[in-house]
Protein backbone atom coordinates (compact mmCIF):
# COMPACT_ATOMS: atom_id res chain seq x y z
CA UNK A 1 0.00 0.00 0.00
CA UNK A 2 1.49 3.18 -0.59
CA UNK A 3 1.17 6.18 1.51
CA UNK A 4 -1.53 7.92 -0.54
CA UNK A 5 -3.44 4.83 -0.63
CA UNK A 6 -5.65 4.18 2.40
CA UNK A 7 -6.55 1.14 4.06
CA UNK A 8 -9.77 -1.01 3.45
CA UNK A 9 -12.15 -0.24 6.37
CA UNK A 10 -12.80 -3.77 7.67
CA UNK A 11 -15.40 -5.37 10.71
CA UNK A 12 -14.02 -5.43 14.04
CA UNK A 13 -13.03 -8.82 13.13
CA UNK A 14 -10.98 -7.78 10.19
CA UNK A 15 -13.55 -8.30 7.27
CA UNK A 16 -13.58 -5.78 4.40
CA UNK A 17 -16.91 -3.82 4.11
CA UNK A 18 -18.31 -3.11 1.09
CA UNK A 19 -20.00 0.62 1.94
CA UNK A 20 -18.88 3.24 4.97
CA UNK A 21 -22.14 5.26 4.24
CA UNK A 22 -25.11 2.93 2.79
CA UNK A 23 -27.14 0.68 4.73
CA UNK A 24 -28.58 -2.79 3.18
CA UNK A 25 -31.50 -2.21 1.92
CA UNK A 26 -34.24 -3.92 -0.06
CA UNK A 27 -34.55 -1.40 -2.73
CA UNK A 28 -33.38 2.15 -2.32
CA UNK A 29 -36.25 3.26 -0.17
CA UNK A 30 -37.03 -0.54 1.35
CA UNK A 31 -36.54 -2.22 4.63
CA UNK A 32 -33.23 -2.54 6.18
CA UNK A 33 -31.80 -5.98 6.54
CA UNK A 34 -31.25 -7.47 9.78
CA UNK A 35 -28.34 -8.94 8.43
CA UNK A 36 -26.37 -6.06 7.85
CA UNK A 37 -24.07 -6.90 10.65
CA UNK A 38 -21.79 -4.28 9.91
CA UNK A 39 -24.39 -1.30 10.56
CA UNK A 40 -25.14 -3.66 13.80
CA UNK A 41 -21.80 -3.84 15.12
CA UNK A 42 -21.66 -0.06 14.18
CA UNK A 43 -24.41 0.74 16.09
CA UNK A 44 -24.11 -1.93 19.14
CA UNK A 45 -20.53 -0.39 19.50
CA UNK A 46 -21.62 2.62 19.84
CA UNK A 47 -24.28 2.37 22.36
CA UNK A 48 -21.14 0.82 24.61
CA UNK A 49 -19.08 3.44 24.15
CA UNK A 50 -19.43 4.70 27.47
CA UNK A 51 -17.79 2.72 30.90
CA UNK A 52 -20.11 4.46 33.97
CA UNK A 53 -18.22 8.65 34.87
CA UNK A 54 -16.42 8.19 38.34
CA UNK A 55 -18.94 8.45 41.35
CA UNK A 56 -16.13 11.01 42.23
CA UNK A 57 -13.88 13.35 40.34
CA UNK A 58 -15.60 12.43 36.94
CA UNK A 59 -14.04 15.62 35.04
CA UNK A 60 -10.36 15.36 35.14
CA UNK A 61 -7.18 15.35 32.80
CA UNK A 62 -4.28 13.44 32.89
CA UNK A 63 -0.50 13.24 31.08
CA UNK A 64 2.48 11.28 31.50
CA UNK A 65 5.84 12.20 32.73
CA UNK A 66 8.91 11.14 35.31
CA UNK A 67 9.85 11.39 38.63
CA UNK A 68 13.33 11.74 39.39
CA UNK A 69 15.16 11.27 42.83
CA UNK A 70 17.65 14.42 43.11
CA UNK A 71 18.29 13.94 46.97
CA UNK A 72 18.79 11.11 49.71
CA UNK A 73 16.37 10.10 51.60
CA UNK A 74 17.27 6.40 51.98
CA UNK A 75 17.79 7.17 55.04
CA UNK A 76 13.93 7.32 55.82
CA UNK A 77 12.66 4.65 53.05
CA UNK A 78 13.82 1.62 51.37
CA UNK A 79 11.33 1.89 48.36
CA UNK A 80 13.30 1.49 45.23
CA UNK A 81 11.80 4.29 42.77
CA UNK A 82 13.02 6.94 45.77
CA UNK A 83 16.70 6.27 45.73
CA UNK A 84 18.73 9.05 44.47
CA UNK A 85 18.92 9.31 40.84
CA UNK A 86 16.42 6.78 40.03
CA UNK A 87 13.77 7.94 37.15
CA UNK A 88 10.72 6.67 37.22
CA UNK A 89 7.67 6.96 34.78
CA UNK A 90 4.34 7.70 35.60
CA UNK A 91 1.41 9.16 35.04
CA UNK A 92 -0.98 11.81 36.81
CA UNK A 93 -4.79 12.75 36.95
CA UNK A 94 -6.15 16.02 37.73
CA UNK A 95 -10.03 16.96 38.34
CA UNK A 96 -12.40 18.21 40.42
CA UNK A 97 -14.51 16.30 42.61
CA UNK A 98 -18.24 16.75 42.51
CA UNK A 99 -19.00 17.70 38.92
CA UNK A 100 -19.84 15.14 36.53
CA UNK A 101 -18.01 14.67 33.31
CA UNK A 102 -19.14 17.16 31.26
CA UNK A 103 -18.97 20.27 34.20
CA UNK A 104 -16.47 23.44 34.05
CA UNK A 105 -12.96 22.87 35.29
CA UNK A 106 -13.59 26.04 37.31
CA UNK A 107 -15.99 25.44 40.13
CA UNK A 108 -15.32 25.30 42.91
CA UNK A 109 -14.35 22.15 44.62
CA UNK A 110 -11.06 20.47 46.18
CA UNK A 111 -9.09 19.11 43.08
CA UNK A 112 -7.96 15.88 42.38
CA UNK A 113 -4.09 14.82 42.37
CA UNK A 114 -4.08 11.10 41.62
CA UNK A 115 -0.27 10.16 40.34
CA UNK A 116 0.48 6.34 39.20
CA UNK A 117 4.64 5.69 39.25
CA UNK A 118 5.38 2.21 37.24
CA UNK A 119 7.83 1.37 39.71
CA UNK A 120 10.61 -2.03 39.14
CA UNK A 121 8.58 -3.28 42.00
CA UNK A 122 5.04 -2.84 40.95
CA UNK A 123 2.95 0.37 40.43
CA UNK A 124 2.35 2.97 43.52
CA UNK A 125 -0.02 5.08 43.25
CA UNK A 126 -0.28 8.38 45.35
CA UNK A 127 -4.36 9.84 44.90
CA UNK A 128 -4.20 13.02 46.63
CA UNK A 129 -5.86 16.75 46.57
CA UNK A 130 -4.50 20.22 46.17
CA UNK A 131 -5.43 20.71 49.58
CA UNK A 132 -3.40 18.38 52.60
CA UNK A 133 -6.38 18.22 54.52
CA UNK A 134 -9.82 16.69 54.14
CA UNK A 135 -13.54 17.13 54.86
CA UNK A 136 -13.91 14.21 57.52
CA UNK A 137 -11.85 11.73 59.22
CA UNK A 138 -13.97 8.92 59.22
CA UNK A 139 -14.73 6.77 56.15
CA UNK A 140 -17.96 5.75 57.77
CA UNK A 141 -19.17 9.46 56.81
CA UNK A 142 -17.79 9.77 53.07
CA UNK A 143 -20.67 8.66 51.07
CA UNK A 144 -22.84 10.79 52.98
CA UNK A 145 -20.74 13.91 52.53
CA UNK A 146 -20.36 12.97 48.57
CA UNK A 147 -24.23 12.98 48.56
CA UNK A 148 -24.47 16.30 49.93
CA UNK A 149 -22.28 18.25 47.54
CA UNK A 150 -23.61 16.77 44.70
CA UNK A 151 -27.72 17.00 43.29
CA UNK A 152 -31.27 16.88 44.87
CA UNK A 153 -32.81 13.31 44.08
CA UNK A 154 -35.94 15.70 43.36
CA UNK A 155 -34.49 18.44 41.23
CA UNK A 156 -31.42 17.18 39.65
CA UNK A 157 -29.95 20.48 41.43
CA UNK A 158 -26.88 21.35 43.42
CA UNK A 159 -28.15 22.44 46.06
CA UNK A 160 -25.99 24.70 48.80
CA UNK A 161 -28.66 24.25 51.65
CA UNK A 162 -27.36 20.72 51.66
CA UNK A 163 -23.56 21.17 51.53
CA UNK A 164 -23.81 23.59 54.49
CA UNK A 165 -26.41 21.49 56.57
CA UNK A 166 -23.76 18.63 56.01
CA UNK A 167 -20.67 20.90 56.70
CA UNK A 168 -21.94 22.69 59.69
CA UNK A 169 -23.16 19.30 61.42
CA UNK A 170 -19.74 18.03 61.02
CA UNK A 171 -17.80 20.53 62.85
CA UNK A 172 -14.35 18.56 61.38
CA UNK A 173 -15.00 20.47 58.06
CA UNK A 174 -13.87 24.13 58.95
CA UNK A 175 -10.63 23.28 57.88
CA UNK A 176 -10.99 22.27 54.34
CA UNK A 177 -13.57 24.35 53.96
CA UNK A 178 -11.57 27.12 55.00
CA UNK A 179 -9.42 26.10 52.32
CA UNK A 180 -12.01 25.38 49.96
CA UNK A 181 -13.58 29.37 50.68
CA UNK A 182 -10.26 30.78 50.15
CA UNK A 183 -8.43 31.60 47.16
CA UNK A 184 -6.74 28.04 46.77
CA UNK A 185 -10.73 27.02 46.12
CA UNK A 186 -9.82 27.51 42.33
CA UNK A 187 -6.77 27.01 40.75
CA UNK A 188 -6.37 29.49 37.63
CA UNK A 189 -4.79 25.97 36.39
CA UNK A 190 -3.72 22.48 37.10
CA UNK A 191 0.01 23.54 36.62
CA UNK A 192 -0.64 26.74 39.49
CA UNK A 193 -1.32 24.21 42.15
CA UNK A 194 0.10 22.49 44.71
CA UNK A 195 -0.46 18.67 45.73
CA UNK A 196 -0.69 16.68 48.69
CA UNK A 197 -0.79 12.62 48.99
CA UNK A 198 -3.16 14.18 52.20
CA UNK A 199 -3.07 11.34 54.25
CA UNK A 200 0.18 9.93 56.66
CA UNK A 201 1.78 6.87 55.39
CA UNK A 202 4.49 4.83 56.70
CA UNK A 203 8.09 4.94 55.23
CA UNK A 204 10.59 2.10 56.30
CA UNK A 205 14.69 2.15 55.29
CA UNK A 206 16.17 -1.19 55.25
CA UNK A 207 16.73 -1.72 58.60
CA UNK A 208 13.34 -1.81 59.35
CA UNK A 209 12.92 1.17 60.90
CA UNK A 210 9.91 3.20 60.59
CA UNK A 211 8.68 6.63 60.00
CA UNK A 212 5.37 8.14 59.42
CA UNK A 213 5.43 10.72 56.19
CA UNK A 214 3.37 13.49 54.38
CA UNK A 215 3.94 14.04 50.48
CA UNK A 216 4.14 17.42 49.46
CA UNK A 217 4.12 18.58 45.87
CA UNK A 218 5.33 22.47 45.50
CA UNK A 219 4.69 23.53 42.12
CA UNK A 220 7.74 25.04 40.22
CA UNK A 221 4.99 27.34 37.90
CA UNK A 222 4.03 29.17 40.66
CA UNK A 223 0.45 29.12 42.63
CA UNK A 224 -2.37 31.25 41.31
CA UNK A 225 -5.91 31.01 41.76
CA UNK A 226 -8.93 32.87 40.36
CA UNK A 227 -11.25 34.84 41.55
CA UNK A 228 -14.90 33.82 41.87
CA UNK A 229 -16.29 36.94 39.20
CA UNK A 230 -13.01 35.01 36.88
CA UNK A 231 -13.84 31.28 37.36
CA UNK A 232 -17.63 32.10 36.57
CA UNK A 233 -16.81 33.60 33.50
CA UNK A 234 -14.87 30.77 32.37
CA UNK A 235 -17.71 28.65 33.19
CA UNK A 236 -19.90 29.85 30.53
CA UNK A 237 -16.74 30.51 27.88
CA UNK A 238 -14.33 28.41 28.48
CA UNK A 239 -15.65 25.19 31.07
CA UNK A 240 -12.36 22.98 29.97
CA UNK A 241 -10.24 25.73 30.56
CA UNK A 242 -7.54 23.83 33.08
CA UNK A 243 -7.53 20.69 30.49
CA UNK A 244 -6.54 23.02 26.91
CA UNK A 245 -4.02 24.03 29.31
CA UNK A 246 -2.45 21.66 30.80
CA UNK A 247 -2.90 19.59 26.75
CA UNK A 248 -1.67 22.52 25.01
CA UNK A 249 1.24 23.48 28.04
CA UNK A 250 2.48 20.21 26.86
CA UNK A 251 1.82 20.16 23.01
CA UNK A 252 4.15 23.33 22.96
CA UNK A 253 7.09 21.89 25.55
CA UNK A 254 6.01 23.85 28.42
CA UNK A 255 6.35 20.89 31.19
CA UNK A 256 5.07 21.42 34.32
CA UNK A 257 6.95 20.41 36.94
CA UNK A 258 6.32 19.85 40.98
CA UNK A 259 9.26 19.43 43.68
CA UNK A 260 8.68 16.68 45.72
CA UNK A 261 8.73 17.01 49.28
CA UNK A 262 7.88 15.11 52.60
CA UNK A 263 7.40 16.07 56.23
CA UNK A 264 8.84 13.12 58.44
CA UNK A 265 8.01 11.81 62.01
CA UNK A 266 9.78 9.56 63.76
CA UNK A 267 7.28 6.92 64.71
CA UNK A 268 7.27 7.00 68.40
CA UNK A 269 7.02 10.85 68.49
CA UNK A 270 2.98 10.22 67.04
CA UNK A 271 1.88 9.30 70.68
CA UNK A 272 2.46 12.24 71.93
CA UNK A 273 1.68 15.05 69.19
CA UNK A 274 -0.04 18.33 69.68
CA UNK A 275 -2.66 16.83 67.35
CA UNK A 276 -3.39 13.31 66.46
CA UNK A 277 -1.05 12.82 63.13
CA UNK A 278 -3.68 10.39 61.63
CA UNK A 279 -6.73 12.74 61.91
CA UNK A 280 -6.93 13.67 58.00
CA UNK A 281 -8.53 17.03 58.50
CA UNK A 282 -5.36 17.94 60.43
CA UNK A 283 -1.71 19.56 58.94
CA UNK A 284 1.60 18.98 60.95
CA UNK A 285 3.09 22.15 61.71
CA UNK A 286 6.14 22.56 59.22
CA UNK A 287 8.03 24.51 62.28
CA UNK A 288 8.34 20.52 64.24
CA UNK A 289 8.80 18.91 60.88
CA UNK A 290 10.07 20.72 58.03
CA UNK A 291 9.62 19.75 54.67
CA UNK A 292 12.84 17.42 52.98
CA UNK A 293 13.38 17.50 49.54
CA UNK A 294 13.18 14.65 47.39
CA UNK A 295 12.41 15.18 43.85
CA UNK A 296 10.82 16.55 40.29
CA UNK A 297 8.10 15.48 39.02
CA UNK A 298 7.48 16.47 35.21
CA UNK A 299 4.87 16.00 33.15
CA UNK A 300 5.83 15.96 29.75
CA UNK A 301 4.00 13.56 27.14
CA UNK A 302 0.06 14.21 26.77
CA UNK A 303 -1.88 11.14 25.71
CA UNK A 304 -3.15 9.67 22.56
CA UNK A 305 -6.32 8.19 23.48
CA UNK A 306 -8.36 10.20 26.27
CA UNK A 307 -10.55 7.54 26.59
CA UNK A 308 -8.06 4.38 27.08
CA UNK A 309 -5.50 6.46 28.97
CA UNK A 310 -7.77 8.74 30.94
CA UNK A 311 -10.83 7.60 31.32
CA UNK A 312 -9.68 4.37 31.79
CA UNK A 313 -6.84 5.06 34.58
CA UNK A 314 -7.82 3.26 37.86
CA UNK A 315 -5.79 4.40 40.54
CA UNK A 316 -5.82 3.31 44.28
CA UNK A 317 -4.65 3.59 47.68
CA UNK A 318 -3.88 -0.17 47.97
CA UNK A 319 -1.04 0.30 45.79
CA UNK A 320 2.13 0.92 48.11
CA UNK A 321 5.47 -0.84 47.26
CA UNK A 322 7.74 -2.56 49.71
CA UNK A 323 9.44 0.22 51.75
CA UNK A 324 6.13 2.21 51.65
CA UNK A 325 2.97 1.71 54.33
CA UNK A 326 -0.36 2.56 55.58
CA UNK A 327 -0.92 4.44 58.61
CA UNK A 328 -3.74 4.14 61.36
CA UNK A 329 -5.60 6.99 59.28
CA UNK A 330 -9.41 5.59 59.30
CA UNK A 331 -9.73 7.50 56.06
CA UNK A 332 -6.63 5.92 54.27
CA UNK A 333 -7.60 2.11 55.52
CA UNK A 334 -11.27 2.68 54.00
CA UNK A 335 -9.92 3.88 50.50
CA UNK A 336 -7.77 1.11 50.62
CA UNK A 337 -10.08 -0.82 49.67
CA UNK A 338 -12.88 1.42 48.06
CA UNK A 339 -10.73 2.03 44.70
CA UNK A 340 -10.07 -1.15 43.35
CA UNK A 341 -13.96 -2.06 43.85
CA UNK A 342 -14.83 0.76 42.13
CA UNK A 343 -12.77 -0.09 39.74
CA UNK A 344 -13.79 -3.65 39.26
CA UNK A 345 -17.31 -2.12 38.58
CA UNK A 346 -17.02 0.84 36.54
CA UNK A 347 -13.97 -0.74 34.20
CA UNK A 348 -14.28 -4.22 34.81
CA UNK A 349 -12.70 -7.39 36.49
CA UNK A 350 -9.41 -6.90 34.35
CA UNK A 351 -9.13 -3.51 34.59
CA UNK A 352 -5.28 -4.03 35.92
CA UNK A 353 -4.67 -5.78 32.35
CA UNK A 354 -5.20 -2.54 30.24
CA UNK A 355 -1.93 -0.91 29.27
CA UNK A 356 -2.45 2.50 31.52
CA UNK A 357 -2.73 0.23 34.68
CA UNK A 358 -1.06 -2.73 33.97
CA UNK A 359 2.40 -2.47 35.92
CA UNK A 360 5.85 -2.57 33.70
CA UNK A 361 7.03 -5.37 35.98
CA UNK A 362 5.68 -9.44 34.86
CA UNK A 363 2.95 -9.99 36.84
CA UNK A 364 2.75 -13.57 38.75
CA UNK A 365 -0.49 -13.79 40.26
CA UNK A 366 -3.08 -16.58 40.61
CA UNK A 367 -6.01 -14.49 39.66
CA UNK A 368 -7.21 -15.66 36.45
CA UNK A 369 -11.00 -15.59 34.18
CA UNK A 370 -13.50 -13.23 34.46
CA UNK A 371 -14.52 -10.78 31.77
CA UNK A 372 -12.60 -9.31 28.81
CA UNK A 373 -9.45 -11.80 30.30
CA UNK A 374 -6.60 -10.99 27.85
CA UNK A 375 -3.20 -12.42 29.97
CA UNK A 376 -2.96 -16.21 30.68
CA UNK A 377 -0.57 -17.89 32.75
CA UNK A 378 1.42 -20.81 30.92
CA UNK A 379 -0.65 -24.02 30.53
CA UNK A 380 1.63 -25.80 32.80
CA UNK A 381 1.38 -23.53 35.38
CA UNK A 382 -0.74 -24.35 38.44
CA UNK A 383 -3.76 -22.52 38.93
CA UNK A 384 -3.65 -22.91 42.64
CA UNK A 385 -1.07 -22.52 45.61
CA UNK A 386 0.69 -24.07 47.71
CA UNK A 387 1.63 -26.27 45.07
CA UNK A 388 4.34 -28.74 43.87
CA UNK A 389 4.78 -27.73 40.18
CA UNK A 390 6.75 -24.61 40.17
CA UNK A 391 4.17 -21.90 40.29
CA UNK A 392 4.72 -18.92 41.86
CA UNK A 393 5.23 -18.31 45.70
CA UNK A 394 5.31 -16.07 48.27
CA UNK A 395 8.69 -14.45 49.17
CA UNK A 396 8.49 -12.70 52.01
CA UNK A 397 11.97 -10.70 51.62
CA UNK A 398 10.69 -9.32 48.39
CA UNK A 399 7.53 -8.64 50.39
CA UNK A 400 10.20 -5.31 52.09
CA UNK A 401 9.77 -4.80 55.44
CA UNK A 402 7.39 -4.96 58.04
CA UNK A 403 5.19 -1.93 57.70
CA UNK A 404 2.60 -2.54 60.29
CA UNK A 405 2.04 -1.08 63.58
CA UNK A 406 1.16 -1.70 67.46
CA UNK A 407 -2.33 -2.29 68.20
CA UNK A 408 -4.49 -3.63 70.72
CA UNK A 409 -8.00 -3.10 71.90
CA UNK A 410 -11.30 -4.00 71.87
CA UNK A 411 -13.27 -3.64 68.52
CA UNK A 412 -15.27 -0.55 69.33
CA UNK A 413 -16.53 2.05 67.12
CA UNK A 414 -15.14 5.63 68.75
CA UNK A 415 -13.62 9.22 67.82
CA UNK A 416 -9.52 8.89 67.68
CA UNK A 417 -7.54 9.13 70.41
CA UNK A 418 -7.97 13.25 71.53
CA UNK A 419 -4.25 14.85 71.57
CA UNK A 420 -4.08 18.56 73.24
CA UNK A 421 -4.90 20.79 70.08
CA UNK A 422 -7.80 18.26 68.24
CA UNK A 423 -10.43 20.61 68.34
CA UNK A 424 -11.76 21.22 64.65
CA UNK A 425 -11.91 24.66 64.64
CA UNK A 426 -8.40 25.76 65.74
CA UNK A 427 -6.47 25.03 62.48
CA UNK A 428 -9.22 26.59 60.32
CA UNK A 429 -8.20 29.46 62.87
CA UNK A 430 -4.61 29.90 62.41
CA UNK A 431 -4.98 29.14 58.67
CA UNK A 432 -7.30 32.58 58.34
CA UNK A 433 -5.12 34.60 61.21
CA UNK A 434 -1.58 33.79 60.15
CA UNK A 435 -2.09 32.42 56.26
CA UNK A 436 -4.22 34.49 55.20
CA UNK A 437 -3.39 38.01 54.44
CA UNK A 438 -5.83 40.92 54.37
CA UNK A 439 -6.90 40.25 50.90
CA UNK A 440 -7.14 37.22 50.96
CA UNK A 441 -9.57 37.70 54.32
CA UNK A 442 -11.27 39.78 52.11
CA UNK A 443 -11.89 37.51 49.54
CA UNK A 444 -12.88 34.33 51.99
CA UNK A 445 -15.49 36.67 53.34
CA UNK A 446 -17.13 37.63 50.09
CA UNK A 447 -17.01 33.92 48.70
CA UNK A 448 -19.11 32.75 52.03
CA UNK A 449 -21.09 35.95 51.60
CA UNK A 450 -21.96 35.10 47.99
CA UNK A 451 -22.31 31.35 48.77
CA UNK A 452 -24.82 31.27 51.66
CA UNK A 453 -27.35 33.59 50.58
CA UNK A 454 -27.85 31.03 47.38
CA UNK A 455 -30.45 28.74 48.79
CA UNK A 456 -29.27 28.30 52.24
CA UNK A 457 -32.47 28.96 55.14
CA UNK A 458 -32.74 28.41 58.66
CA UNK A 459 -31.83 26.67 60.88
CA UNK A 460 -28.57 26.46 58.44
CA UNK A 461 -27.68 29.48 58.15
CA UNK A 462 -27.48 30.30 62.04
CA UNK A 463 -25.86 27.17 62.32
CA UNK A 464 -23.47 28.78 59.15
CA UNK A 465 -23.21 32.08 61.19
CA UNK A 466 -21.48 30.14 64.55
CA UNK A 467 -19.39 27.79 62.59
CA UNK A 468 -17.51 30.99 61.07
CA UNK A 469 -17.30 32.54 64.74
CA UNK A 470 -15.73 29.20 65.90
CA UNK A 471 -13.28 29.47 63.17
CA UNK A 472 -12.58 32.97 64.08
CA UNK A 473 -14.94 35.66 65.82
CA UNK A 474 -14.51 38.62 63.75
CA UNK A 475 -14.34 36.43 60.31
CA UNK A 476 -17.91 35.08 61.27
CA UNK A 477 -19.21 38.51 62.25
CA UNK A 478 -17.77 39.94 58.96
CA UNK A 479 -20.27 37.23 56.99
CA UNK A 480 -23.10 37.64 59.37
CA UNK A 481 -23.34 40.92 58.47
CA UNK A 482 -22.60 40.55 55.20
CA UNK A 483 -25.56 38.86 54.82
CA UNK A 484 -27.77 40.10 57.15
CA UNK A 485 -27.67 43.73 55.95
CA UNK A 486 -27.62 42.83 52.61
C1 LIG B 1 -11.73 9.04 43.24
C2 LIG B 1 -13.68 6.89 47.09
C3 LIG B 1 -11.42 10.01 49.99
C4 LIG B 1 -8.86 11.57 46.22
C5 LIG B 1 -12.50 8.24 44.04
C6 LIG B 1 -13.40 7.23 43.56
C7 LIG B 1 -13.94 6.63 44.63
C8 LIG B 1 -13.39 7.26 45.80
C9 LIG B 1 -14.94 5.49 44.65
C10 LIG B 1 -13.68 6.93 42.10
C11 LIG B 1 -12.53 6.15 41.54
C12 LIG B 1 -12.73 5.71 40.11
O1 LIG B 1 -13.86 5.48 39.69
O2 LIG B 1 -11.70 5.56 39.41
C13 LIG B 1 -13.21 7.53 48.22
C14 LIG B 1 -13.51 7.15 49.58
C15 LIG B 1 -12.89 8.04 50.40
C16 LIG B 1 -12.18 8.98 49.55
C17 LIG B 1 -14.37 5.96 49.97
C18 LIG B 1 -12.86 8.15 51.89
C19 LIG B 1 -13.15 7.16 52.70
C20 LIG B 1 -10.51 10.68 49.24
C21 LIG B 1 -9.48 11.55 49.75
C22 LIG B 1 -8.75 11.97 48.69
C23 LIG B 1 -9.33 11.38 47.50
C24 LIG B 1 -9.27 11.86 51.23
C25 LIG B 1 -7.55 12.86 48.64
C26 LIG B 1 -6.75 13.04 49.66
C27 LIG B 1 -9.43 11.02 45.10
C28 LIG B 1 -8.97 11.29 43.76
C29 LIG B 1 -9.80 10.57 42.91
C30 LIG B 1 -10.74 9.86 43.73
C31 LIG B 1 -7.81 12.19 43.36
C32 LIG B 1 -9.72 10.55 41.38
C33 LIG B 1 -8.72 9.51 40.94
C34 LIG B 1 -8.56 9.59 39.43
O3 LIG B 1 -8.07 10.63 38.96
O4 LIG B 1 -8.93 8.62 38.76
N1 LIG B 1 -12.52 8.25 45.41
N2 LIG B 1 -12.40 8.63 48.23
N3 LIG B 1 -10.38 10.61 47.87
N4 LIG B 1 -10.48 10.15 45.06
FE1 LIG B 1 -11.42 9.39 46.62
Amino acid sequence: MTATEKPATTTNSGIPVASDEHSLTVGPQGPIALHDHYLIEKMAQFNRERVPERVVHAKGSGAFGNLEITDDVSAYTCADFLQPGKKTEMLARFSTVAGEQGSPDTWRDPRGFALKFYTEHGNYDLVGNNTPVFFVRDPMKFQDFIRSQKRMPDSGLRDHNMQWDFWTLSPESAHQVTWLMGDRGIPRTFRNMDGFGSHTYMWINKEGERFWVKYHFKTRQGIECLTQEEADELAGSAPDAHRKDLFESIRDGNYPQWDLEVQIMPLADAENYRVNPFDLTKVWSQKDYPRKHVGVMTLDRNPENFFAQVEQAAFEPSNVVPGIGFSPDKMLLGRVFSYADTHRYRIGVNYTQLPVNAPKVPVHSYSKDGNMRYAYNAPAEPVYAPNSYGGPHANPEAAGPYAGWDTAGEMVREAYVQHPEDDDFRQAGTLVREVMDDDQRERLVNNVVGHLPDGVTEPVLERAFEYWKNIDPEIGKRIEDGIRTA
